[in-house]
């Protein structure tokens, strides 16, 4: 505390500082025994007397209020965004199998792998695998400094607030001796009943409601505003660990199960040791059948060599440690009845019809609807309306209709047939011979206008944070805009009009569109536009072969087959698009805003000054820094970068533990070179101008030529 601070602050007497510890103290235990262990030792109203007594104390005396007091738990800070934090180890993802047998070959291989690794050291931890959010939370003598979500693996984003409110986690370790650093990995995770309760609550207040529980404890944790997580029901599971240190560390996955429980924090307590092969399958098979009684959505089994040597023996590929594996569950299938088959226009006019089901639960999730893809999937699966259907749901994965069961048909089903004219807009509906999609053939079909404006802002497109889909949807239903361009001239007073629309979300709706309009990239806008046939390669390629949307809406069929990946179809759209007289005044009507971005100058005129331009890069093993951020590097540079080993790669970049990819490239001859010789050239490139918005007024080309 600085010494202007204690100027202000009345200084309390001892008694109250001891007696402020004393209650963080019992806070912290009665705290652990009801969310940790389920098992209260004292009445909520005691617990209630013991926290307002320190609430009054901290109240008095701020300077006593300790990051880790049990008060902080309450959240209310809001924060501005999320900034990110480097993990000091790498969280790493799981491989896959999706049965025991599977599973029994992947010890198998390990086997061959630690050649001093005899079959009875293949003793396993075996865990539910939680179905929720991975978290890094860092414990600094004992107390929760930092938590991060996994991210990339990576990196992460910092939501420390958050968490803190999330009521099972200690905000200190329950030892008199903890490490000086400890990281703790798990995931935060929602019980099914309080996720159905949540919903309940978010639907009473016209509020968002989430898919499973999985996205409603990833949407908790991972917004602004820890208040609003402070509200949500939230639990962590510890399953592991990250860096360690002033400790002297443990010799299996089991004990350091064991010493996180004992520091407080909650691990999944069916988790056990499993001897051999037979105990990790019934362990699969038992929980596989057993898993609606969980209190928690789980997506399989974990499966962990226990002892840390082994581990270290084994190491680690491009992305997973090869000491562990997820045993995936079977999708899971429930039956129900087929209502309806309902058509949904997209984007680009196709009608995609979803089926329509009697409400059924699948998985702890009530599924409502099920994508059908298109009019050969209902024939394919031989689907009725009427008909008892057999709805899938794999995960994150959309629910599908797998069958229809036809024995229980009783002739009031009835096949469905697409109509003659689209259900939006009444025009006429075509499918090309050869396609599979049927198509509204109106440009101006509202339904059409409506999804190109969502798309323009969704992550595929613009990516403007925080503005949700419903609120264009209503934006467009009201006839407040019509276009993309419109959403920039929307002033918090037009947005206010709109019910449910508060003060602070229409600034920050302003906001975000201010944001993006100055710092858009000519790569997101060329993805907004939504330009068929060209995807986020297919753009990224069009920024690098030209500076501005006037330069690729000028380039003719030839030019444009001229760059990587473009063939004449994707060429012939690009052309289509810019041919067309409402796509012009749209452009027109974004450079009026100064939507206007430009792009470095393209690849043939910085390849003389960067080692790295116009050659083609491949990335392998663990680098500093996530694949995606090296690719970044060398793309911005002007490399290409591609993801497989061939003649034409120029210089493969290895990180540590490069597999195969290695081995081929150094037979094809492929230079390969370190991530410090990497860096190096990228340190050769002379410095060249930024991306820049174009100001909205004046002339702007002569800032650039
Ligand atoms: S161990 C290096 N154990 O699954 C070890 N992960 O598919 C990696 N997960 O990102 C994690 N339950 O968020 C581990 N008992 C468990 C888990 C678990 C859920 C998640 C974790 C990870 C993802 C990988």
């Amino acid at each position: 505390m600085s010494d202007d601070m204690n100027g202000v602050l009345k200084q309390p007497e001892q008694s109250r500082i001891e007696r402020a510890a004393e209650l963080r103290k019992i806070l912290s235990y009665h705290s652990w025994r009801y969310h940790v262990q389920d098992e209260p030792e004292i009445s909520d109203g005691d617990y209630d007397r013991l926290f307002k007594e320190l609430v009054a104390i901290e109240e008095e005396f701020p300077q006593l209020v300790a990051p880790d007091s049990p008060t902080q738990k309450v959240g209310g800070a809001v924060l501005k965004n999320l900034p990110t934090q480097e993990h000091s180890l790498r969280m790493y993802s799981l491989d896959n199998v999706f049965d025991t047998d599977e599973w029994a070959e992947y010890v198998q291989k390990t086997l061959r792998q630690v050649p001093e690794a005899k079959p009875e050291d293949m003793i396993f931890w075996v865990e539910p695998k939680m179905d929720g959010l991975a978290m890094e939370l860092i414990y600094e003598n004992g107390v929760l400094v930092t938590a991060l979500t996994r991210g990339d693996g990576y990196k992460g984003e910092i939501v420390t607030a958050n968490m803190r409110t999330v009521r099972n986690l200690p905000l200190s370790l329950r030892t008199e001796n903890p490490p000086s650093l400890l990281e703790v990995r798990g995931e935060v995770v929602m019980t099914r009943a309080d996720f159905q309760a949540l919903n309940t609550v978010q639907a009473g207040k016209g509020a968002k409601i989430f898919a499973n529980p999985r996205n409603a404890a990833a949407g908790s944790v991972r917004q602004l505003d820890s208040s609003v997580a402070a509200s949500r029901p939230l639990r962590f599971m510890a399953y592991g660990i990250g860096r360690v240190e002033g400790h002297p560390g443990w010799a299996s996955q089991h004990e350091i199960i064991e010493a996180l429980a004992g520091y407080g924090l909650a691990v999944a307590p069916e988790a056990k040791l499993c001897n051999n092969l037979a105990e990790v399958a019934a362990f699969y098979e038992d929980l596989s059948k057993n898993r609606q009684k969980l209190a928690f959505d789980i997506d399989g089994v974990v499966a962990k060599l226990d002892r840390l040597d082994l581990q270290e023996a084994l190491g680690y590929t491009s992305h997973a440690p090869r000491w562990a594996v997820a045993m995936k569950f079977p999708a899971e299938q429930a039956r129900t009845k087929l209502l309806d088959i309902q058509l949904q226009v997209g984007r680009t006019g196709v009608l995609t019809p979803r089926a329509v089901l009697d409400p059924v639960t699948v998985g702890g999730v009530v599924v409502s609807y099920a994508t059908l893809h298109n009019e050969d999937e209902i024939r394919g699966k031989n689907l009725l309306v009427g008909d008892t259907v057999i709805v899938q749901r794999a995960g994150d994965v959309i629910p599908e209709v797998v069958s229809s069961v036809p024995e229980e048909r009783d002739g009031s089903e009835r096949e469905f047939h697409f109509p003659a004219s689209c259900p939006e807009c009444g025009n006429h509906i075509h499918r090309e011979p050869g396609e599979a999609a049927w198509r509204c053939v109106n440009k101006l079909c509202p339904a059409m206008r409506k999804e190109t404006v969502i798309h323009f802002v969704s992550k595929a497109g613009l990516d403007v944070q925080g503005v949700g889909e419903k609120w264009i949807a209503l934006l467009m239903d009201r006839e407040m805009i019509k276009t993309p361009a419109d959403l920039f001239r929307l002033g918090k007073l037009d947005l206010l009009k709109l019910d449910r629309m508060g003060e602070k979300l229409a600034g920050n709706f302003v906001a975000a569109f201010a944001e993006v309009r100055t710092s858009a990239s000519l790569h997101r806008l060329i993805c907004a536009l939504g330009i068929r046939h060209v995807g986020e390669q297919t753009a990224r390629a069009l920024s690098y072969a030209y500076r501005d949307l006037d330069e690729i809406s000028q380039a003719g069929l030839e030019d444009l087959q001229k760059i990587p990946d473009i063939g004449p179809e994707v060429a012939s759209s690009i052309v289509d698009f810019f041919a067309e007289p409402g796509n012009r005044e749209l452009l027109e009507d974004l450079r009026g805003l100064g939507l206007w971005p430009r792009s470095e100058p393209p690849v043939e005129k910085s390849a003389s000054e960067s080692p790295l331009g116009g050659k083609t890069f491949l990335f392998t093993g663990t680098l500093s820094i996530s694949r995606d951020a090296a690719k970044k590097l060398a793309e911005d540079a002007g490399a290409k970068v591609v993801s497989a080993v061939s003649k034409s790669v120029d210089y493969l970049v290895a990180g540590d533990a490069a597999g195969s990819k290695l081995t081929k490239a150094e037979s094809l001859g492929v230079a390969v070179i370190s991530e410090e010789e990497f860096r190096k050239m990228l340190a050769q490139i002379p410095e060249k101008p930024k991306n820049q918005p174009v100001p909205q007024t004046g002339e702007q080309g002569s800032l650039f030529d």
